[in-house]
């Protein structure tokens, strides 16, 4: 079996976390392909160094431009902040190496292309990391879809609420800064939700949205940060991205929906859910209780109807892979490892793996008519996909 050679870029929260799922894949799932993690690359080389040590792999350098022609490097791992995506896939994929990116795909529509193309010229492998969306929960939920479950659907009610911003005081880290971000907490993590309802109800056709931006003025950041904590100093800086969006949705189906993306909503620490409601039934779900989808079926028995809970298990997408027992308990890391474990199930057969840089598109070209429609106050036409 041909070995698959890694390269991880950012050493930070998803440098850590793709560590780990690459580390876990082969013991969870059987890897499809067999990889090696060879070598980490940060621009802080005190960073690289230690990682390189703690996280498993044999090499590291500071300099992604030394990876991406090596001879022994297969596959390019993305966990860099916003800004590098696109240079750094781009020349990955022109290289012919299969590109696992973490999201935001890009910082515009127009980078976004770029990368699109720079794939397709070559024909690698590209994925998006919307990890959410592999929640066996989540797999479930569109399998009770696809299976027509609760009838037709009629309407979807998508948040995802995190509280970390709330405070004036957290610094002003790459997060808040659109050079460094492209958007706020929209492409940040207001995506993910865009994704799940891609992946659960369609395309989307047009959008409506409120777009806000509460804490204009920040502490800039002391020293390196790690994720979105860190050390605040004095000084104060410009926030120049949304804080939070509200937006109305016309499916191309006909379904109507709504999300609300915010980073200022205190006691939510990740929040993001969805109801879908359909002619026969609903389902809703809530990251922060991950194991449980709830589920109303119109055609339940009179007397005992009503949301009931479904426990994640070994009957369900990807847990007979994971625990033998029902309500074990899954966590970020086994969607992770899912996620991973999809994207070399596609490298082996030579598949588009899903979410991949078409839909890593797709869902920029939906978060620019957010925002401009929070500039315009009109209902904003989303480009739909080529066919
Ligand atoms: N899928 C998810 O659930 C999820 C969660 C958090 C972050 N993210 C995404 O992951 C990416 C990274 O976010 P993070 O939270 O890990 O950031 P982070 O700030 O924790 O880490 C980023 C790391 O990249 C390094 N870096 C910056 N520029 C670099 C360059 N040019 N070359 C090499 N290293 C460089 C930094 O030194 C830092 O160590 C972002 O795109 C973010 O949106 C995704």
């Amino acid at each position: 079996m041909k070995k698959y050679n890694v390269a991880l870029i950012g050493t930070g929260f998803m440098g850590k976390a793709h560590s780990i799922a690459t580390a876990v894949v082969p013991i969870l799932f059987g890897a499809p392909v067999e990889i090696e993690r060879k070598i980490i690359v940060d621009i802080d080389e005190e960073l690289a160094r230690d990682a390189a040590k703690q996280y498993g792999f044999a090499e590291y350098t500071t300099d992604w431009r030394d990876v991406i022609n090596r001879p022994d490097v297969d596959i390019v791992d993305i966990c860099t902040p916003n800004d590098t995506h696109a240079e750094i896939a781009i020349a990955a994929a022109l290289a012919g190496k299969h590109v696992m990116c973490e999201k935001p795909m890009a910082m515009t529509v127009a980078d976004a292309e770029k990368m699109q193309a720079a794939a397709q010229k070559t024909g690698v492998v590209t994925m998006v990391s919307y990890n959410y969306r592999h929640t066996p929960a989540i797999q479930m939920a569109k399998k009770l879809i696809d299976e027509g479950r609760i009838g037709k659907i009629l309407s979807f009610r998508g948040y995802y609420l995190q509280d970390w911003g709330a405070d004036p005081s957290t610094p002003l880290s790459w997060r808040f800064n659109k050079a460094k971000a492209g958007s706020g907490t929209l492409g940040d993590i207001g995506t993910h939700v865009i994704d799940a309802a891609r992946l659960l109800v369609g395309e989307f056709a047009s959008v409506n949205s409120i777009v806000k931006t509460f804490i204009a003025e920040r502490p800039l950041p002391a020293g390196r940060f790690f994720g979105p904590a860190g050390q605040a100093s004095s000084e104060k800086g410009q926030v120049d991205v949304d804080d939070a969006a509200l937006t109305m949705i016309h499916f191309t189906n006909g379904v109507y929906g709504t999300i609300e993306v915010t980073r200022n909503a205190w006691g939510h620490h990740n929040q993001l859910g969805f109801e879908i409601h359909g002619t026969k039934g609903s389902i809703a779900f809530d990251y922060q209780r991950l194991n449980e989808l709830r589920v109303a079926f119109a055609d339940d028995p009179a007397d005992t109807f009503g949301f009931r809970t479904i426990y994640s298990g070994p009957h369900q997408p990807f847990g007979d892979k994971l625990w033998p027992v029902a309500g074990m308990g899954q966590g970020y890391i086994d969607v992770k490892s899912i996620e991973w474990y999809n994207f070399l199930k596609a490298i082996a057969e030579n598949a588009p793996a899903s979410p991949n840089f078409d839909d890593g598109l797709q869902i920029e070209r939906i978060a620019e008519a957010i925002l401009n429609s929070g500039v315009s106050g009109n209902w904003e036409e989303i480009e739909q996909p080529a066919v």
